[in-house]
């Protein structure tokens, strides 16, 4: 068996990958480019390198998953098992839609010129790859309509996660730059888009909640919620929701930042009253406590709510 630190890992690095890279291709082309434009060819550095990244998290990530399943260790699972499972599994159609849509999004990445065609073709691919996550793991238990619904319900859970943590990456590194190198008109028209964000960021919230719910109800029934919170899966799911509540926190306490007693902004106000400084500290917090969401993410999607 691999190490059993290996797998959830790689789901790990696997639920990163696909809804940063979503997040941040379909937050980019939808809000941002007035504020980027066509020119911050550093700033889509780390989308390039994940993107390239990605497919190969998801073999590794499918391939220690089978190695698990089986108990057998990596390097003794032969081409004939692995075939089998993939080809005969609903998790292995799964694995093979991810990889040839990861693989597109990369081409649409470095061969369409145009900055806006380019970021909505990848950010199409990006957003069916991470709804093909919804058809392995406790998603894909559910059968027949019911199992169809939990399975759409479920990615949508993902497409409102990943667009939430798009927000949450391209403000922080815009944040970062703009204290690194004050230009104030910048910076307020970055404060301005941070403000225009706010009723897609309560919509994306109210989505997450919603479909995390009945996501929750179609695993195990909210009836035997109780009963749940006594395994190692209930504990990690209640951890989860602490995290998230504390997201909400960072995320008002951002909007309060950014219009201070719910009033309107001062314009120039950007430098002089600290409120970079403020926000950095504020979004790379909720940024923080996102990765530590995934990675009981990771883990829960392992445990079984029944024991
Ligand atoms: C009130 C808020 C939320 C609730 C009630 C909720 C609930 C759930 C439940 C019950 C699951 C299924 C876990 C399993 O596989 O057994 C799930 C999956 C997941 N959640 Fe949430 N969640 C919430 C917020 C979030 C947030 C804020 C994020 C991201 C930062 C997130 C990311 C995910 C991911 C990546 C999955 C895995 C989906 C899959 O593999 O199919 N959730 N959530």
């Amino acid at each position: 068996m691999p190490a059993d630190w290996l797998h959830p890992a790689l789901r790990f690095a696997q639920y990163a990958a696909l809804l940063g890279l979503f997040g941040a291709t379909a937050f980019h082309a939808l809000r941002l480019r007035p504020l980027v434009g066509d020119t911050g060819t550093m700033r889509l550095r780390p989308i390039a390198i994940a993107a390239v990244a990605a497919p190969v998290i998801s073999l590794a990530a499918m391939l220690v998953g089978i190695a698990a399943m089986m108990g057998q260790p990596l390097h003794d699972l032969d081409l004939a098992t692995i075939q089998s499972l993939v080809l005969a599994t609903q998790p292995g159609w799964a694995f093979l839609v991810r990889s040839a849509l990861l693989v597109l999004a990369l081409a649409a990445l470095l061969l369409i010129k145009p900055m806006a065609p380019r970021q909505i073709a990848a950010a199409s691919c990006y957003a069916l790859a991470l709804s093909t996550l919804a058809w392995t793991g406790h998603a894909a238990a559910t059968e027949g309509v019911l199992g169809l619904v939990h399975r759409l319900n479920d990615a949508l859970h993902l497409w409102a996660a990943g667009l939430w943590i798009g927000a949450i990456c391209w403000f922080t590194t815009l944040v970062f730059a703009a204290h690194r190198n004050p230009d104030r008109g910048q910076s307020e028209r970055l404060l301005v888009a941070m403000e225009g964000f706010a009723p897609l960021g309560m919509t994306l919230v109210g989505i997450v909640a919603m479909t995390g719910i009945l996501n929750a109800h179609f695993i195990f029934g909210l009836e035997n919620g109780v009963a749940v919170l006594n395994t190692p899966y209930g504990l990690l799911l209640a951890g989860k929701m602490l995290l998230v509540a504390s997201m909400l926190m960072c995320a008002a306490r951002n909007a309060g930042i950014v219009r201070p007693n719910g009033g309107i902004r001062r314009v120039g106000a950007v430098r002089s009253d600290g409120t970079l400084t403020a926000l950095r500290t504020s979004l790379a917090a909720e940024l923080l406590l996102a990765i530590l969401v995934l990675m009981l993410v990771a883990l829960t999607g392992l445990a079984s709510p029944m024991e």
